[in-house]
């Protein structure tokens, strides 16, 4: 043990301005520093909650109410500590909070000034102002008696029993260097907002649909559900739940596009607009949506897994095992029950891949006229068995077909192949039974194969067939009978190079 007592000591407080810039820094955007603010609202108890701005160039201002229990003059100054709350400190079930941080770093990561006023049941209203500029001059970590005196921040607080709103200004982030007429700066404005509202519909979608009012500019938000719960056709894995319940994983398969209505297609593309985008694990901690759409590094994002979305719910209890970061947008499983998520993932991503694979051999069955194209044919020469390529296989018929002087070069080089094919060594390995043979492509890339795939259908298409047509003959021709799952992945790529 040191003894402390008898060791010379100075202070080494931190640099305050530094120290906030280092705030600013932390990482988020709009739509996660509102979110921090709105979790500040929702466990404050707020049944309403309204987001407001004023476009008005560099002297734009955003301001968050809401109709939460409020706060006494000395809980404002509180609030206003950075660190105010111990990260390590239990809380109850209904708070959002963690490091008593969030109201100052999201604040500060938009803004160089803001304000906390607040009023609790029964008392008068209080605030106190950060300013970055200020911090800059006393060199101190002090808060400033002052609040901007426009009227309409404090219309709807002096409507309410209770509540508080935070006013941001100088929103140097956003609105830096753009004039009040600036039409283009003000539109980007406008379309980062309408982002943020999005993005707010869809991390507080289940408070929203448990009866919590968010507006914006006075019009409700509307919540954004990621597994479209009543739409018909959802296939619903039963609920797994693991470490004591603390982790309780379910996994949801949408329904295929031709199942959906255009609307329903649309809605399930999400703030994200993608549904390659959203699919993967929806982690939400207390109700609220910390991660969503994301295969937290087990699996690759794929377009035949986009029906594929996995809940996960957490409490508060863990959020250490959990990495929860300051700006609650991430979160990682604690490694001891990695395998059991991702096993359970991997079940939920198998149905959804079937869904396509299952439309792709619907689409095969209407073709069987066609030929079926293997690459290697088999035949037999003086009493052995020997392969060859299939000269009609397309590939390899459009290799041979192609102007190059080359050509006897590629001749040579198949008949080199033909001829060291390892048939021995392929039946004493099946005899063995040691090795079970893969499927083409299995393990590596797929990537050859759906390019493979949308090039063929691209010239199927350009010289007449109909869509139909050319997957069917797709679905027969070899390896792609065994990634039917594509087939649906194929307009796409006609549609992207045709823009
Ligand atoms: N809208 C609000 N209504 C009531 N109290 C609030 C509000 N916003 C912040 N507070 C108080 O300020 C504290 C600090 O908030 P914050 O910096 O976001 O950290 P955290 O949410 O992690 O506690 C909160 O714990 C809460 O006590
Ligand atoms: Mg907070």
């Amino acid at each position: 043990m040191i003894d402390y007592s008898k060791i010379e000591t100075t202070k080494a407080e931190p640099e305050a301005s530094s120290m906030i810039e280092t705030f600013r820094a932390v990482g988020y955007n709009l739509e996660t520093a509102i979110a921090d603010i709105i979790d500040n609202s929702i466990s404050a108890h707020a049944n309403n909650i309204w987001v407001d701005y004023k476009w008005n160039g560099p002297e734009t201002i955003i301001f968050i109410t809401d109709d939460g229990h409020g706060m006494s003059n000395e809980e404002i100054i509180q609030a206003m500590r950075p660190g105010c709350r111990n990260p390590l400190e239990q809380r109850t079930l209904y708070d959002l909070g963690r490091f008593g941080l969030g109201l100052k770093t999201a604040s500060f990561s938009q803004c160089r000034k803001f304000c906390l006023i607040s009023k609790i049941s029964g008392g008068e209203s209080a605030y106190w102002t950060w300013d970055l500029d200020y911090v800059n001059q006393s060199k101190a970590w002090d808060i400033l008696k002052y609040k901007p005196d426009y009227e309409i921040y404090y219309e709807k607080l002096k409507k309410l029993n209770s509540g508080t709103v935070v006013v941001w200004w100088d929103i140097d982030r956003l609105t830096k260097e753009s004039g009040k007429s600036d039409e283009r700066a003000k539109a980007k404005f406008f379309e980062v907002m309408e982002s943020s509202k999005n993005h707010i519909g869809m991390v507080f979608h289940r408070f929203i649909q448990n009866g919590l009012n968010i507006y914006f500019r006075d019009r409700k938000i509307i919540p954004w559900d990621p597994f479209m719960i009543g739409t018909d056709g959802i296939q619903t894995r039963p609920e797994t739940k693991i470490a004591d319940g603390q982790i309780i994983v379910q996994g949801f398969i949408l329904p295929h596009r031709s199942k959906l209505t255009p609307e329903d297609y649309d809605y399930g593309k999400g703030p994200k607009d993608s549904w390659t985008h959203h699919q993967g694990f929806y982690i939400y901690r207390n109700n609220r949506l910390l991660v969503a759409g994301d295969w937290l590094g087990m699996f690759k994002k794929e377009t035949h897994y986009d029906l594929c979305r996995i809940k996960l719910d957490i409490t508060n209890k863990f959020d250490i095992d959990w990495n929860i970061d300051i700006k609650k947008s991430q979160a990682i499983p604690p490694p001891q029950y990695r395998e059991q998520i991702s096993a359970l993932a991997k079940e939920a991503r198998a149905l959804a891949v079937e869904v396509y694979r299952h439309r792709g051999k619907i689409i095969k069955r209407t073709f069987t006229k066609n030929d079926y194209f293997p690459i290697w044919e088999e035949y037999v020469r003086h009493g052995k068995l020997f392969f060859k390529l299939n000269r009609r296989h397309p590939i390899i018929r459009d290799l041979l077909d192609a102007e190059n002087s080359s050509r006897n070069n590629i001749k040579n080089a198949f008949k080199f192949i033909e001829e060291t094919i390892p048939v021995p060594l392929i039946m004493i390995r099946e005899n063995e039974g040691e090795i079970t043979h893969g499927i083409p492509f299995e393990g590596i890339s797929h990537d050859p194969i759906l390019h493979n795939m949308q090039e063929m259908y691209r010239q199927m298409i350009n010289n007449g067939y109909s869509s139909e047509d050319a997957k069917a003959r797709i679905a027969n021709i070899e390896p792609f009978d065994s990634y039917l799952e594509y087939l649906d992945h194929l307009e796409d790529a006609v549609e992207q190079r045709g823009n």
